[in-house]
């Protein structure tokens, strides 16, 4: 196969001063992309603030032969992701790619979550994707080509104990993901998340020797290809780590009908509306309220 490259292609990578920001920028670095290395280089919990990490992760991609700018606004407001797809504009004159990777933790059980643990996470996560993605979204328009890439994470799509403002943030990605693959679909923009798991500051604590194997890097690939001219899908969730990619997606059992439906009905009939038997996967909201009218005419006709 043909190496996959980057020549002539622009890429913003969010928190890209270390963890997996810092190998998604490196990997695309190497094979021609010209990075904005951003990262208000904050503390795990997002207190702080240091140019050196975005500093020196450009400077390394520079030392290896790569082109790359440093870049230190914060993703959480509508000011600084204006500014960080700016600098993209006029330090390399377009942005192709958006890898929107910027995290912090506030983890706390829901019964004692205070507003001052939810609102930053919400808007580094949800919000800075929305903030850095739309500037760049009407150039991507403009010039037919774009390619972003959110991170999301199993605690959202799947759930974990005390992360009830890191998983609803997480899991809005995905929904922000599906929505823009439809909106970019038409103008080849495609949208997609990953869900890693890595060996990173933020999860070194949490797993014990097992995260030795979670090399961050094993991440960066999946991130690439889906940056890449050759990404062929969009609107997807890939779950990678230590070399292992999956798509997660969202199902749909046959489910149960009754146009009078009760209570009772309910109860009566969970296990056929719960059946994964014959599930299927559909594309987009109107897919599955297209499933619903045909059931409804078959059910009149009948
Ligand atoms: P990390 O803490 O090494 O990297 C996050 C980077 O984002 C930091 O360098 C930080 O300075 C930067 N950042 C934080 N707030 C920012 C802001 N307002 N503007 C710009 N930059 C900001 O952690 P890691 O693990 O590399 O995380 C990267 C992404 O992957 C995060 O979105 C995280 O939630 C996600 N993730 C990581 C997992 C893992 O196993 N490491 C698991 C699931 C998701």
């Amino acid at each position: 196969m043909t190496e996959i490259g980057f020549d002539g292609r622009v890429a913003i990578v969010t928190g890209a001063g270390g963890g997996l920001g810092r190998q998604h920028a490196l990997l695309m670095a190497s094979r021609g992309a010209r990075v904005v290395v951003n990262d208000v280089g904050g503390s795990v919990h997002g207190e702080g603030a240091d140019r050196g990490p975005a500093q020196r992760v450009a400077d390394e991609i520079a030392q290896a032969g790569g082109e790359a700018v440093p870049d230190t606004n914060s993703v959480a407001t509508a000011e600084g992701g204006k500014a960080i797809v700016d600098h993209a504009l006029e330090a390399f004159g377009q942005v192709d790619i958006v890898v929107n990777n910027a995290g912090i933790l506030r983890d706390k059980t829901f019964h004692n979550l205070t507003p001052e643990l939810l609102e930053p996470v919400l808007d580094v996560h949800l919000k800075g994707a929305f903030y850095v993605t739309q500037p760049a979204w009407v150039k991507m328009r403009e010039q037919g080509y774009g390619r972003v890439i959110n991170t999301t994470s199993q605690s959202g799509v799947l759930g974990n104990f005390g992360q009830a403002n890191y998983g609803a943030a997480k899991m809005g990605l995905v929904g922000l993901t599906r929505v823009l693959a439809l909106e970019g679909a038409k103008y080849n923009i495609k949208v997609n998340a990953i869900a890693p798991l890595a060996r990173t500051r933020m999860t070194e604590d949490l797993m014990g020797d097992a995260v030795e194997k979670l090399r961050p890097e094993l991440v960066s690939p999946v991130v690439a290809w889906l940056a890449s001219q050759e990404c062929s899908v969009s609107g997807e969730v890939f779950t990678v780590a230590a070399g292992r990619v999956a798509r997660f997606f969202v199902g749909m059992t046959k489910g149960y009908f009754n146009p009078d439906l009760t209570v009772e009905d309910v109860a009566d009939h969970l296990s056929e509306i719960r059946d994964e038997t014959g599930y299927s996967v559909p594309a987009s909201a109107g897919e599955e309220t297209a499933f619903l009218f045909e059931m409804m005419s078959r059910f009149n006709a009948g």
